[in-house]
Parts: C-alpha cells; sequence; structure tokens
C-alpha cells in the first residue's frame, strides 16, 4: 500500500460529475432467478438450458416450503427440515457506457458453500453460510450480449448446525457498479474519537482504489449531514494514486452539539463521501453514523453517553417463522417493532453474522448490538471421557475454521464496523476450545483480528461451564466476559466478581425459559423429564395441579418452565448486581430446530414470542420491568369451563405500584407490587369478566380485561398496514383471531380455516405457531392455535387491491382488503 504526501483543502473542490462515467449504484439483484434442486454442473456454463427450471425472486429457502419429515437429514437439530444442493442462474444485460465501471455481485448470505460463476468463469466458493461476500465481475462481463451468473449451493452434509438454517440464496444480493477508480469495498471507516456537548469529531479513514493502469489524480470529499439532512461540514483531500494501487486517507470533520445516539434516540447522521477526478464522478456512497460513547465497568457495569444503562437484550436466530431463513425487511421490521414495544433495548444475533438490514434497522430504531461471529471454532467437548473431532455439529464450521475464520471475521467486522447500534463483538458461543489452553490462544489471535479492524469495541463471547473457562484462562482473556447460563454458569456471577475482580460482566444467554402461547399448568417441568419426576414448584402457584395434562412438546407460560432459572429470577439478579451489564435471554421470538422431544415438534418453545409474532405471557413480564408506560398484563386466560369453584392462580405483571384484580364486578383484593416481579391470587374459577387495573398514587392508570368467551362465531382479520407500494418484496401480514358472537377472543378456539386471496398478492406463508403443526407454511389451510394464525401476503408487484377471504365451517366468512399503490 502506497502512503501519499496529501494536500487537504477544507474548503471544497467543484468537480462536476460527468454523465459518462456512473458513480456508485447498488442494484437490488434480487427478482427473476431460475433455481433447480439437484447437482447440474454444466450449469455453470453460459448456454446451459435453464428453460425447465423454477422461475422466483430470492431471497429464498427451498427447505422451508419442502416436506419436513422425521427422517430428514437434519434431524432434531435442524427441525426435520430438508438440505441438499440446489442451482441458481440469473441474467442480464449492461449496456455499453457500463465497460468503463468496475461491476461486482454481492451476497448477504447464501447457506452454504456457495460456489459462483460468471458467464462460465469460476469466481470461487464460501462456505460458511451466513457470511457476506462478493466478487469482481468486470474482467469477465459482455457488454454488448446477455450475462449469466450461476450459484451452485451444498448443504447436503448434515447436521451442519445445531439449528434450522435453511437452503438457498436466503439474504439480498446486489450489483455494485463504480468508476474505476473508486472506495474499496467496507472501504469508508468513520469513528468518533472526540465527543463533548459542544462537538464531536467523526473521523474517516477511507480506502481508495485505482483500477486504471494509469496515475490518476482525484479529490475526495466527505460531508457531513444532520440528521434533518442540513450539510454541516465537508472536507476534500487532494491525492495523487498511481494505476492499480490502493490508499487510506484519513480525514475529521467536526460536529457541533452532536446529538447522541441511544436506544431512546436513535439520531443518525449521513456521511457522504465521493470521489472526483477531472469533473468525473468516479464513486459516491453514503454511510449512517451515529455519535455515542459507551464504557464498561468491572465494578458498575455499563454506560451509554454517560447513563447508567442495562442491556435488556435478547438473543435471535436468523430465521423469520413460517418464512424459515427467507429474509424479508418488512418481516424483520415487525420483529423489531414488537421487540422495541416490549422494551428491549438489545440484541445478540445468535449465533452467527446477522444480515446488514438488521444492522440498519437498529441503527435506526434504537438496539443496541452483539454482532456475533461463530458458534463453534475446532474443538468438541471434553465431556464424557472422549473428546470427538466434530465439533459442535458433524458439519459445522470447525471443518471450515482454520482456513476461513480470519477472512469471515474480518469481513464481518469491516462491512458492520459503521453502525452505531453495534456495541460489542462477540467472536463466539460456547466455544468448546474455551476449556482448553489452546483455545485461549486461538481467542487472542481472533481478538487481534478484531482490533485491527475496529479498536472501538470491546470483544466478548458467550460462554457456557464457566469453571472450565476459568481454568483455561478463556474468561479472563476477553474484554467483556460472557456468561451463558451452561454448567450453572449464571449463578457464578458473585463469586467470580469476587475471585476476578477486573472482569466485565454479561449475561449473554439467560434465561433458558420455555412457554407456549395460551398453554398453562401450574406444575411444569425441568428440561426432558416427566413432569411427576421433575415438578419446578413456583412459589405462590398452587401445590396442586388444577390444569389438565398438555402434550409434552407444549409448555407451561406462568414462567415455571426453564432450564435452572426463570424470567423473573434471572432479571432480578441481573438487575441488583451493579456490575452486571444486562442480559440477554434466550430467545426472543420462537425459532425452528432445536427440538427437545424430538418429531414431530420441529422448534422448541423458547422464545417469549411465538413462530408468527404473537407475545406469550413472559413477554409481557419485560415489558412490566423494562418500560415506564403504565400497564398491566394478567394470567392465564379465563376461559376454563369445568373448572367452576377450582382454585385457579391468577398472576398480574405491572409497572404500577400496585394492582387490583376483579372478578365480575367484586373486587378480589389490592396487592402491592413493591419490589415483586409478579403478584398472584388464587381465584375460584367462575366464568365471567376478570379485570385488572394497574394503579399509580391511587389512581387507575391502566387497565386488562379477561372475559370467558363463547363458542367460536366469526374471524377478525387485522392486517398490520392498510396500504403498501406495490412492489414484489413488499409484505402484509394478517392476524387472525376467533372471536365469539360478543367480539371477545376465544383463548382456545381450534377452528381450521381456509384462506383465498384475490387481488394483487399471493399468500406467501400461513402459520399457527404450534410447535407440533405438520402443515406446510405455504399452505393456505390452518388451524387456528389457541385462537390465533396468521398469514403473510406478498404483493405481485402490481398496484390494485388486495383482498384476503378467511372461512372456516361455522363461522362467518371474513375479509380484509388492503391497497397497494404505485
Ligand atoms: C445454549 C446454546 C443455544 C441453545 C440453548 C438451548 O447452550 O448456546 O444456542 O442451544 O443452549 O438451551
Amino acid at each position: 500500500m502506497l502512503i501519499l504526501l496529501l494536500v487537504i483543502f477544507c474548503t471544497g473542490f467543484t468537480g462536476d460529475r460527468s454523465p459518462d462515467d456512473p458513480a456508485r449504484q447498488k442494484i437490488r439483484f434480487d427478482l427473476d432467478w431460475k433455481f433447480a434442486r439437484g447437482d447440474f454442473p454444466a450449469a455453470s456454463e453460459k448456454d446451459f438450458d435453464d428453460s425447465q427450471w423454477q422461475h422466483l425472486d430470492i431471497p429464498h429457502d427451498w427447505a422451508i416450503l419442502d416436506t419436513f419429515s422425521k427422517d430428514n437429514p437434519t434431524g432434531r437439530p435442524g427441525g426435520f427440515a430438508s438440505g441438499g444442493v440446489g442451482w441458481y442462474r440469473k441474467n442480464f444485460t449492461l449496456s455499453r457506457r457500463d465497460a468503463s465501471s468496475k461491476i461486482s455481485i454481492e451476497f448477504g448470505g447464501v447457506y452454504e458453500n456457495s460456489e459462483v460463476w460468471i458467464n462460465g468463469h469460476y469466481l470461487g466458493k464460501r462456505p460458511f453460510g451466513y457470511i457476506s461476500f462478493h466478487y469482481d465481475l468486470t474482467p469477465h462481463l459482455d457488454f454488448q450480449g446477455e450475462n449469466i451468473v450461476a450459484v451452485r449451493v451444498d448443504n447436503s452434509k448434515q447436521p451442519s448446525a445445531r439449528w434450522y438454517t435453511g437452503c438457498g440464496i436466503y439474504r439480498h444480493v446486489w450489483l455494485v457498479k463504480t468508476g474505476k477508480l473508486h472506495v474499496s469495498r467496507h472501504g469508508v471507516y468513520a469513528t468518533t474519537p472526540f465527543i463533548s456537548e459542544d462537538s464531536a469529531v467523526v473521523s474517516i479513514r477511507t480506502t481508495v482504489e485505482n483500477d486504471f493502469d494509469e496515475e490518476k489524480q482525484f479529490n475526495l470529499a466527505n460531508e457531513l449531514y444532520s440528521p434533518d439532512n442540513v450539510l454541516l461540514e465537508r472536507i476534500g483531500t487532494s491525492a495523487v494514486l498511481p494505476g492499480k494501487e490502493i490508499l487510506e486517507i484519513d480525514q475529521n470533520l467536526t460536529v457541533p452539539e452532536p446529538a447522541l445516539w441511544s436506544p431512546d434516540h436513535p439520531t443518525l447522521y449521513q456521511l457522504k463521501t465521493s470521489i472526483v477526478s477531472k469533473k468525473n464522478t468516479y464513486d459516491e456512497i453514503e454511510t449512517n453514523i451515529g455519535i455515542r460513547y459507551f464504557t464498561f465497568s468491572a465494578d458498575s457495569g455499563f454506560t451509554l453517553n454517560g447513563e447508567s444503562m442495562k442491556f435488556q437484550g435478547v438473543n435471535n436466530h436468523s430465521d423469520l417463522g413460517a418464512l424459515g431463513a427467507a429474509l424479508n425487511d418488512r418481516v424483520l421490521q415487525r420483529r423489531l417493532e414488537i421487540l422495541k414495544e416490549m422494551g428491549c433495548n438489545a440484541i445478540r444475533t445468535a449465533h452467527n453474522p446477522p444480515c446488514e438490514e438488521l444492522l440498519d434497522m437498529c441503527d435506526s430504531m434504537g438496539f443496541m448490538v452483539m454482532d456475533e461471529a461463530f458458534d463453534e471454532w475446532l474443538e468438541s467437548w471434553p465431556f464424557g471421557g472422549v473428546k470427538k473431532p466434530e465439533g459442535k455439529a458433524k458439519y459445522g464450521y470447525h471443518l471450515h475454521f482454520n482456513e476461513w475464520a480470519e477472512k469471515d471475521l474480518t469481513e464481518l467486522i469491516r462491512r458492520d464496523r459503521n453502525h452505531p447500534s453495534i456495541i460489542l463483538w462477540s467472536v463466539g458461543n460456547e466455544i468448546p476450545d474455551a476449556c482448553f489452553e489452546i483455545g485461549t490462544e486461538r481467542l487472542k489471535k481472533l481478538m487481534e483480528v478484531v482490533r485491527k479492524e475496529d479498536p472501538t469495541r470491546p470483544v466478548t463471547c458467550g460462554i457456557t461451564h464457566m469453571h472450565l473457562a476459568n481454568e483455561s484462562g478463556f474468561a479472563s482473556q476477553l474484554d467483556v466476559t460472557g456468561y451463558n447460563g451452561g454448567g450453572g454458569s449464571c449463578f457464578m456471577y458473585e463469586k467470580d466478581h469476587i475471585t476476578y475482580p477486573d472482569r466485565i460482566f454479561i449475561a449473554t444467554e439467560v434465561p433458558h425459559s420455555f412457554q407456549t402461547r395460551g398453554t398453562y399448568r401450574t406444575h411444569s417441568w425441568y428440561r426432558g423429564q416427566n413432569p411427576l419426576g421433575g415438578i419446578m414448584k413456583v412459589p405462590n402457584l398452587t401445590e396442586k395441579e388444577v390444569f389438565t395434562d398438555v402434550p409434552k412438546y407444549y409448555s407451561s407460560s406462568f414462567d415455571n418452565a426453564m432450564v435452572r432459572i426463570g424470567a423473573r429470577d434471572s432479571w432480578r439478579r441481573t438487575r441488583d448486581f451493579p456490575f452486571m451489564c444486562g442480559e440477554f435471554r434466550w430467545t426472543g421470538f420462537d425459532y425452528l430446530g432445536e427440538t427437545m422431544f424430538g418429531w414431530p415438534a420441529k422448534f422448541w418453545n423458547f422464545g417469549i414470542i411465538d413462530m408468527c409474532g404473537f407475545p406469550k405471557d413472559t413477554y409481557y413480564f419485560y415489558q412490566s420491568q423494562w418500560t415506564e408506560e403504565p400497564m398491566v398484563h394478567i394470567l392465564p386466560h379465563w376461559n376454563w369451563p369445568g373448572k367452576e369453584g377450582i382454585e385457579i392462580p391468577v398472576v398480574a405483571y405491572s409497572n404500577c405500584e400496585s394492582v387490583e384484580l376483579f372478578l365480575n364486578g367484586k373486587s378480589l383484593g389490592e396487592k402491592e407490587m413493591g419490589d415483586k416481579m409478579d403478584l398472584v391470587w388464587q381465584v375460584p374459577y367462575e366464568p365471567g369478566v376478570m379485570v385488572a387495573t394497574g394503579k399509580r398514587e391511587g389512581k387507575t392508570v391502566c387497565k386488562k380485561e379477561l372475559v370467558t368467551a363463547g363458542s367460536p362465531a366469526w374471524i377478525q382479520l387485522l392486517a398490520d398496514r392498510k396500504t403498501i407500494t406495490a412492489g414484489r418484496q413488499e409484505v402484509v401480514h394478517v392476524e387472525v383471531n376467533i372471536e365469539d358472537k360478543e367480539n371477545n377472543f376465544v383463548p382456545d378456539a381450534s377452528n381450521r380455516l381456509h384462506f383465498k386471496v384475490v387481488g394483487e398478492a399471493e399468500i406467501i406463508a400461513v402459520d399457527n405457531g404450534d410447535p407440533i403443526n405438520e402443515e406446510s407454511y405455504g399452505s393456505s389451510a390452518r388451524k387456528a392455535f389457541n385462537g390465533k394464525c396468521l398469514v403473510i401476503l406478498k404483493s405481485t408487484g402490481k398496484a390494485g387491491e388486495i383482498t384476503l377471504l378467511a372461512q372456516s365451517d361455522g363461522l362467518e366468512t371474513e375479509e380484509v382488503t388492503i391497497l397497494s399503490i404505485e
């Protein structure tokens, strides 16, 4: 790399852009691909005949609409999904003008072992299914005829992970065009080394590449725009760069009275970087910048912008419910909206690099992120006397670690380091290498990679069996030590805080608790144990089981089904230890795979939000702890025919000072929250209206009502958007509720529903959140599960009306209309 003497002009350079030389264009390359299952080696060739292949848009996951079966190779870890090999091809044309451009293809993620060809030229292989990558297409393109990009995807060796991964090009693809003098990929790196109330310094390191043979003289300009798009400052640097050379240029900008980024105020500035030479704008790129500072302390935990704060976080896998792995931006955004409402302020990208869209949304919606790289390195667990050479998943990342870990980690950090939402880099989750001294050496190397690419954030790793990672030195090597629950690590905070006084603590994965939406048992069970053998006694809940048995695949929603510790006790510990920086629960949403009890369950019930995005009761527990807006929630539902006179525990979660409970107009008493995390009344069951009122300073400030519902009478359809812009990736979520004739929700309804769409959309997924539902996510019929299901509609791309009709025997047919506009 050549370091040249630079001349800095703080006022501007005024080169006009020539219409003939394109600046950067990042073109979505998602639509109109050809796809076939199976292996077709000749499909890498340009003239291969793909006319019989399926026509589809990506992001795409072939496994989600495949048959799930107990004989499928992914087994319990993968939720009994299929795997296999698939090919994608896409043709495209370019204009002659493009011949002066540098053109590359960017993949957000392909699961997994992708190989890519352009016009029959092999571009390369990328084993890791969660990493983004790119190829330079420039030397192989045809600017007069057709071009063909071909992608082979191989997820045939199973299990390749410990969860459902999906198969295919499941994230977005882009074609990127710049001039041949351009900013390198991920070549803008902005940091904020100085922040005060009066001003902040934004330091920008831009890497410029000259792909011409000859030397170029140019001006690199960086402009900073305020959140309301006012130009604050501009800096231009003139430089000369010989042909085929790369140059790093450092510039500083000052922001007066900076508005700081935080989860409550996710303020974003915009940086515009351009390269201009002889009136040609060769490249132009925009980057969102957030100005914030933070500290981690071994005594007092975490502060953001000088204020003490806990991570109120969730772990989420990358799959999106009934869409499987296939990314859809709106589906992802809705999920974040649901978490935001709960008061969640942080997300851990369990256990792999996320898509960029998630990070953009976290920047603009206000979530802090623990950006995680790997679930395994090289070793497997040393338990049981035998050390198997299998990593964690037989065909998992341990097969690629030696060759790829540094490259993948570098790609992750360079891609993501400008996102203000990212506070922590995580180099792994429950890495067995942590049990050995060699693991500490590997950790040091990975930490060096991180520091080289971004020294501004600390490095963590989620650790299980902490006593082993303490012994090996692994845990103390980290900047921030991540406590998962495993091996009782979540009970070691106090002791370890004394033994390692310099250690910074964060609960990376606690608690692991289960709940199935709408399912209640007073006696629940621990992991796989039979309820009779392993009763979890929950204080204040009755000693006698009052509810009927449920299939073993379902878990009780009283926060009494857990591994080691429930939501309430875990959060109390996190909240009350001043040194504890926060907690990421396992998990926010139900995710496919890791099914405990096996077929026909495709997943377990860790989420506090179900696969459809419907909150379970524990969601409201967190809301009561993490939000200020008055709320009260009560459980269970109030439809218990046959239980008349039997005492049912009614639990309230609230952020009010007290809660009063009423049944059929009669007060059952007011209880003070004090330092309690829930309130419990034992209520002899009688049908009717149960009301909880939350009070502050003696005044009722919120209310929750549960009504014993009659028989199902009609289908309520609630669309999350009434108008959408026509576009083939635009979706509408329709929440389906079974109601009685008085418009009361029927919490145990299981009516079979049939859906039909008329107009400019198609049904792309139907789900009900039931872990043992065996119907395809692509079918247009579903039984309601505990009163609810979800339909996801996708625009055809054309403007017009979209009407969803729902029909069920004995219920009134219902419809909802959405307008799709240009
Ligand atoms: C943890 C692991 C998670 C998930 C969870 C299930 O040990 O890190 O990925 O497997 O257990 O209990």
